[in-house]
């Protein structure tokens, strides 16, 4: 008897100690790379299936340093603003082509929780059209001039809804 109370305990403690592990791991700020985003929006859940931005339904012209025209598209995430900014999760991918129309970047932001909370907590992507990074991270060239807009959360084209 006292043998099954103890496995009881041992069982019970071992139980405990998993869900306080697991609580530390969703405290963590998520871990996210460029390489893994590619794989994401290119193939497990392609970004050309997104939404466009509310407002802006396929190319429309665009401003220096984003390229001669734009397209930009959302995931279900980013639709949901919040009253204080973008739920985490919200990918906005941005399509920069050059004057002739071919596509030259792709730009994305990708609001992570944890992830850089004195600039909204939005990691930076620029790829090429093949996938290739050209940069990541909590990449300054974006943040310099996006923080701009910190009042919306460092997206420009809110403006556009
Ligand atoms: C000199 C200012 C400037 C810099 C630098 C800049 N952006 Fe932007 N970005 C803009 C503007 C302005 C817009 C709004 C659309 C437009 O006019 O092209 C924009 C739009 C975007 C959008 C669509 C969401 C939004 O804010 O409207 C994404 C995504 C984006 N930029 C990513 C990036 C990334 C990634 C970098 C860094 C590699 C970067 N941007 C650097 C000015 C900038």
């Amino acid at each position: 008897m006292n043998k099954v109370l103890l496995s009881l305990v041992i069982v019970l403690i071992i139980g405990l100690y998993g869900c306080a592990q697991k609580e530390e791991a969703t405290e963590a700020p998520e871990t996210v790379n460029a390489a893994d985003l590619w794989m994401r929006i290119s193939q497990d859940d392609p970004y050309t299936e997104y939404a466009f931005w509310p407002g802006v339904e396929g190319i429309m012209d665009g401003n220096a340093p984003h390229g001669a025209f734009i397209q930009t598209f959302v995931n279900d995430k980013a639709l949901e603003p919040t009253e204080v900014g973008y739920p985490y999760g919200s990918l906005i991918v941005k399509e920069n082509y050059m004057p002739d129309k071919t596509l030259a970047k792709l730009t994305i932001m990708y609001k992570v929780k944890g992830y850089d909370p004195q600039s909204g907590d939005w990691f930076w992507a620029v790829y090429n059209p093949d996938g290739t990074i050209e940069g990541e991270g909590r990449m300054q060239s974006c943040i310099g001039c996006h923080s701009v807009r910190a009042d919306q959360d460092h997206v420009f084209l809110k403006n556009y809804r």
